[in-house]
């Protein structure tokens, strides 16, 4: 009986070093992280904006925040976002939102705003034929704009002197391009042709931050559109060829997403030969989420709601009501979050973030892996 117990015995410890060992321990390269992009990774910068400019937001009611925080605090989750996850493990305090009342950027800041679009905002409300009053989309060029005004200031009035310790996170970027088109009546295919200018876009971005010192800089892909619950309640009843065998929008997840990706992995190759002293880390959504729709058990999450929202109203299949939307009076969470995937019809649950983070910090979901950059 010894040995079976000795086997699971180091396992644990195994598994526990995995987990925890890095941040308390070994010490890492970085000491601030700056990060760009849109409700993946916006820590607070659109509610503290908003207000008293909106009316308040969903997002800064609960139970947006119920799991870690205890209170809402503008991130669209139930806690923790996979930036706050990548943050901890690299014994950094939680990424500060820009526009937030904690001024001290010692560590780094967090431009990232919900609802910020790759493309020039101008640019694509001409496409689309859109006025949104007042603009609350703070695109990716805004965010660079942002950077570039408070550069001088960062790493304690050096300007760019700490930028070779600074881990930069480029993304996500491109989810409320294509939701903009296809929520506006256009097609998927319409849609489609704006990848390429999506992905200059970011590509663009990271060109930017390089040329201004950065050398370590993570690009986060996107997740598949498709399997969202706001998309598939919006478009709900279609054809039973258009969905997969996890219940997704096939043909969107094709022509957007999966396009997408492929383009930005291809970019990412020609910016590292061009620029050979930067690191940059590709990191994945995409397939950590389609991870868990294949196998849910697998990542303790609940196999028959990975497509149902945790907070939400309507019910099955997808608990999507969007007069009725998370955040909003009466409106519930699930009993165990936990164990859920999906959070309010558009975003993941801590849970969800968690597993994405510890794939981006050690495999298979960032090439090269944050950790071991940070402990070269
Ligand atoms: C800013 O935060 C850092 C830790 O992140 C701390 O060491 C420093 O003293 C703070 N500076 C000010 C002015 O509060
Ligand atoms: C754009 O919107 C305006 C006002 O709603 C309308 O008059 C115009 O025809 C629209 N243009 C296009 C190309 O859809
Ligand atoms: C977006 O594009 C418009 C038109 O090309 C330009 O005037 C504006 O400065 C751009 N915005 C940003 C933030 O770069
Ligand atoms: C959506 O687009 C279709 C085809 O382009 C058009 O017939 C329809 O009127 C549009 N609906 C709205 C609400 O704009
Ligand atoms: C999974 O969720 C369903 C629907 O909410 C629930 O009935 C079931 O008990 C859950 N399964 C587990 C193992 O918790």
């Amino acid at each position: 009986m010894g040995r079976p117990h000795t086997a699971i015995l180091v396992l644990f410890i195994l598994m526990c070093l995995c987990t925890t060992g890095y941040s308390s321990g070994i010490k890492s390269r970085f000491t601030s992280i700056i990060s760009f992009g849109d409700s993946y990774a916006d820590t607070g910068n659109l509610v503290r904006w908003a207000d008293p400019v909106l009316p308040p937001l969903p997002m800064s009611n609960p139970q947006y925040g119920e799991t870690f925080f205890g209170h809402p605090t503008g991130r669209t989750s139930d806690g923790r976002l996979v930036l706050d996850f990548i943050a901890d493990a690299l014994g950094l305090p939680f990424v500060p939102p820009y526009l937030g009342k904690e001024k001290n950027f010692s560590a780094g800041v967090n431009f990232a705003v919900a609802g910020a679009p790759a493309v020039n905002l101008t640019y694509l409300q001409g496409q689309l034929n859109l006025t949104l009053d007042p603009p609350i989309r703070h695109s990716l060029d805004d965010q660079l704009v942002w950077f570039q005004e408070l550069k001088p200031s960062l790493c304690g009035g050096q300007g760019s002197n700490c930028f070779g310790s600074t881990l930069f996170v480029m993304g996500a970027f491109g989810g409320n391009d294509y939701l903009s088109f296809l929520f506006s009546n256009r097609t998927v295919e319409q849609a489609r042709a704006y990848v390429p200018k999506v992905v200059d876009s970011i590509s663009r971005a990271v060109e930017t931050l390089i040329q201004s010192g950065a050398k370590y800089v993570v690009v986060a892909d996107i997740f598949p559109l498709g399997c969202i619950p706001a998309m598939l309640t919006y478009f709900a009843g279609r054809d039973k060829a258009d969905y997969d065998q996890h219940g997704c929008l096939a043909t969107t997840n094709r022509l957007l997403p999966q396009y997408h990706n492929s383009l930005l992995r291809r970019r990412v190759k020609v910016l590292r030969s061009k620029y050979p002293h930067a690191t940059i880390i590709s990191t994945e959504y995409y397939r950590p989420f389609t991870a868990f729709l294949h196998e849910p058990a697998h990542f303790g999450l609940n196999s028959s709601t990975t497509l149902f929202a945790c907070c939400g109203a309507g019910g099955p299949p997808y608990n999507v009501d969007f007069s009725a939307g998370c955040g909003l009076p009466g409106v519930m969470a699930c009993a165990r979050p936990s164990e859920a995937l999906q959070w309010d019809g558009f975003h993941l649950t801590d849970a969800a973030h968690r597993i994405i983070a510890d794939g981006w910090l050690h495999r298979p979901y960032a090439d090269p892996p944050i950790l071991h950059v940070a402990h070269q």
